[in-house]
């Protein structure tokens, strides 16, 4: 029951956080007559997966280690169209007088070996609950549809297979991530290439 009303905790906060973000959105949206954000999804961590990751870290398996030692038990994966927009809407979040920062790694600026390009933070909000305000913790996971791309065919050649870092099969992901980038930074140029015409009206 306390594990099932923590999971429900995690569950609430990720509401708070992706209703801030859909509000940012829609904002924009209505500003610059076009979408930052393609798409959130979000996930609360399967109880095997908390097990696991309790015992990598080498802690004992209980309700106070998942709460106090676990960053992503709540997570957040948004989705951009562009990557400046992942700066836009990262920054317009940490502002808000009720979010705190807990962390962030930044592996667009400094990508993982692997090719792995995302912004992550992990953020702390105030949620109300019946009885008690508790400030509860969610990953957030920010990247535009190019590397979203990457990332979830990464992740599904990947699962469960060791595969070496230096073999043939990394470099080649390595050069795919590279090459990905690279299309975001051209597709990012021409964006603000016609931006740069203004306005026009279509009759
Ligand atoms: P974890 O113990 O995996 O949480 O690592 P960490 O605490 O050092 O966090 P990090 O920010 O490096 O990565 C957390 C999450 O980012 C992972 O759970 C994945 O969802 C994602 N991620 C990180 N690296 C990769 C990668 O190489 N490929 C893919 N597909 N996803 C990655
Ligand atoms: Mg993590």
């Amino acid at each position: 029951r306390q594990f099932q009303k923590a999971m429900m905790m995690y569950t609430c906060a990720i509401r708070e956080v992706k209703t801030k973000l859909e509000v940012l959105n829609d904002d924009l949206s209505v500003r610059n007559s076009r979408n930052p954000i393609e798409l959130i999804k979000s996930r609360v961590k399967k109880p095997m997966s908390i097990v696991e990751k309790l015992q990598r870290k080498g802690l004992e398996v209980s309700l106070e280690n998942m709460i106090n030692c676990l960053d992503d038990v709540a997570g957040i994966r948004v989705i951009c169209s562009f990557v400046d927009d992942i700066y836009a809407v990262a920054d317009m979040l940490v502002r808000q007088d009720d979010i705190r920062v807990i962390a962030v790694k930044d592996y667009i600026k400094n990508p993982k070996p692997n090719g792995y390009r995302s912004y992550h933070m992990i953020i702390e909000i105030p949620v109300f609950f019946s009885d008690s305000k508790r400030p509860m913790r969610v990953e957030v996971q920010i990247r535009t549809i190019a590397m979203d791309f990457w990332a979830s065919l990464d992740h599904q050649l990947k699962y469960k297979k060791d595969l070496g870092e230096s073999g043939e099969i990394e470099q080649d992901l390595r050069q795919c991530a590279d090459i990905i980038s690279q299309t975001d930074n051209k597709m990012l140029e021409i964006r603000q290439r016609i931006e740069a015409r203004g306005i026009t009206v279509r009759k």
